[in-house]
């Protein structure tokens, strides 16, 4: 059986930074853009041009440096926006437009506060003026999933005769149920004249659990592009996660009439690379990239899985890239085998004087712990380049702790470039670190979440500590690695204030009124 080809298109670094503190910056970006191109995304969206400054520049960076995916921005369908995504898209050896505008009763009244046929104006001129810019232009029908089926085959139409080679169909809100949805995919595509000029993709959002059920559902009824994000990081409750729809459609080759070009082994890789910038861990029992996704407890399973293994697995964790965990250097590796592994990992170094520090670094930490994982290499490079302004340092920092007294810490901070020591006791050592932390930086803000995770394997692993504060309806998450956990926990905490004063806000793409 011929299949047809799957498009994976991928939108971490768009709908997946909308989640509220998943902020990443241009760098980050770029080597996440370079992890999606070494998985073979067939497009990634790389962001939403107009949002601001930021974004503009990040849209850039990853159009310039990933050349194996079609890279795609946002915008909504207005000139100013699509002019500013085909500037940034301008260094992409292949680039698309991805305008919409919505499309359901509810948002055209209340947020557009346009009539039907006015959308159906603005959707054409923008599909229109984006293919005066570049020769490939999706549009989406934003909030599809509670659109009138009428009203979709009418305007679906109407943007492909514009000029639109992928129509989206969002389920914005992730109202949508998996039969139902499939259904709405397979009307278009018989109902629409000029359908078959057109790829159709969908976009699931996870509200109901079901983003991955509704896109699979879709491409049986004839979808041929899947928009996911790794991890299935998202708006709210996520967006479909691209490890379960690929490996869905692989395990079960005998159901789907498509493949992907993806190269599964750089899953976990990747998995591994979003949650640690993010800061949002993977929950252990996830589909496809958790911990346990591959580990067997029980006695039965475990020995069914010794004599065959095909008794109790219907998926190879080497396949995804589970121990792909390769121990890439030690102490003794010298600065090329550095280098080297950075310019694999496609991490961009710029000036010796960079690669110098990052160099030091590895050998301090390569004292603390024999084996260097790309995880560590990871962590390494963003702590060393921070992604705000440090006007808050962490200079020095003692705790101690022990039974039958309360933990105190001690700490030198810099600030601003003045020193000031700082003392405070605590619940423990990490509540004591916090508090002298406050006793200088006097924030106004509240601990959201605080997280601990290991790295890689073994007690010498490096902490990685995410800590998010809100301040005033504003969300920030701050991150910080080492082997030591008290230290990452002030290095995250710090961060998370950093970030906050440097108040990198911008555009959500949804949230204004056209
Ligand atoms: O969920 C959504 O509708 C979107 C669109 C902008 C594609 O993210
Ligand atoms: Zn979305």
């Amino acid at each position: 059986m011929s299949k047809d080809q799957l498009i994976i298109f991928d939108t971490t670094l768009r709908d997946g930074e909308q989640s509220p503190g998943a902020s990443m910056t241009l760098e980050e970006k770029v080597r996440i853009g370079k992890a999606l191109e070494r998985m073979r995304v067939d497009v990634i969206e790389a962001g939403f041009a107009v949002a601001s400054q930021g974004d503009f520049e990040a849209v850039r960076a990853v159009a310039a440096a990933v050349k194996d995916s079609r890279i795609c921005s946002l915008s909504r369908a207005r000139a100013e926006d699509i002019d500013r995504a085909a500037e940034a898209l301008k260094p992409a050896n292949a680039a698309r437009i991805h305008t919409f505008i919505a499309t359901s009763p509810i948002h055209m009244k209340y947020k557009l506060r346009l009539e039907p046929d006015a959308v159906v104006e603005n959707a054409v001129r923008a599909v229109k003026y984006a293919r005066n810019l570049v020769d490939d232009v999706e549009f989406s029908c934003e909030d599809a999933g509670r659109s009138e089926v009428d009203f979709l085959c009418r305007i679906i139409e109407a943007a492909i005769d514009a000029g639109a080679s992928t129509i989206n169909i969002p389920d914005t809100v992730g109202y949508a149920i998996p039969g139902q949805y499939g259904d709405l995919i397979g009307q278009l595509l018989t109902r629409i004249p000029n359908a078959h000029k057109a790829i159709f993709s969908v976009h699931c959002h996870n509200d109901l659990g079901l983003a991955v059920a509704n896109s699979l559902a879709a491409v049986l009824q004839g979808a041929r592009q899947v928009e996911c994000t790794i991890n299935g990081l998202g708006e709210r409750a996520g967006n479909a996660a691209l490890e379960e729809i690929v490996m869905a459609v692989n395990t079960r080759a005998d159901l789907f009439p498509v493949s992907t070009r993806i190269w599964t082994p750089e899953i976990v890789p990747a998995s591994r690379l979003v949650s640690s910038i993010t800061g949002f861990p993977v929950q252990p029992n996830k589909a496809i990239v958790g911990a346990n996704a591959f580990a067997h407890e029980s006695g039965i399973h475990q020995d069914g899985v010794l004599k065959h293994r095909e008794t109790y697995e219907i998926m190879r964790a080497e396949d995804v890239g589970w121990n792909a965990n390769k121990m890439v250097l030690g102490k003794h590796s010298g600065r090329a085998a550095f280098r080297a592994r950075l310019d694999e990992l496609g991490i961009p170094v710029g000036s010796d004087n960079t690669l110098n520090q990052l160099f030091v670094r590895f050998k301090e930490l390569a004292d603390k712990k024999h084996e260097i994982f790309d995880e560590d290499i990871h962590a390494l490079v963003s702590d060393a380049q921070p992604n705000a302004e440090e006007v808050f340092k962490l200079v020095t920092l003692e705790v101690t702790s022990k039974t039958g007294t309360l933990p105190e810490a001690k700490l030198l901070l810099s600030v601003n470039g003045a020193e000031k020591p700082v003392t405070a006791t605590g619940s423990g050592p990490v509540d004591a670190t916090f508090r002298a932390i406050e006793a200088v930086a006097n924030s106004g803000t509240t601990l959201e979440l605080y997280s601990v995770n290991a790295i890689t394997s073994g007690t010498d692993s490096q902490g990685e500590v995410t800590v998010r504060l809100s301040q005033a309806g504003r969300i920030i998450n701050g991150h910080g690695a080492d082997t030591d956990i008290v230290i990452a926990s002030a290095k995250a905490y710090l961060n998370a204030l950093n970030l906050l004063r440097s108040g990198l806000d911008r555009a959500h793409p949804q949230a204004e009124a056209i």
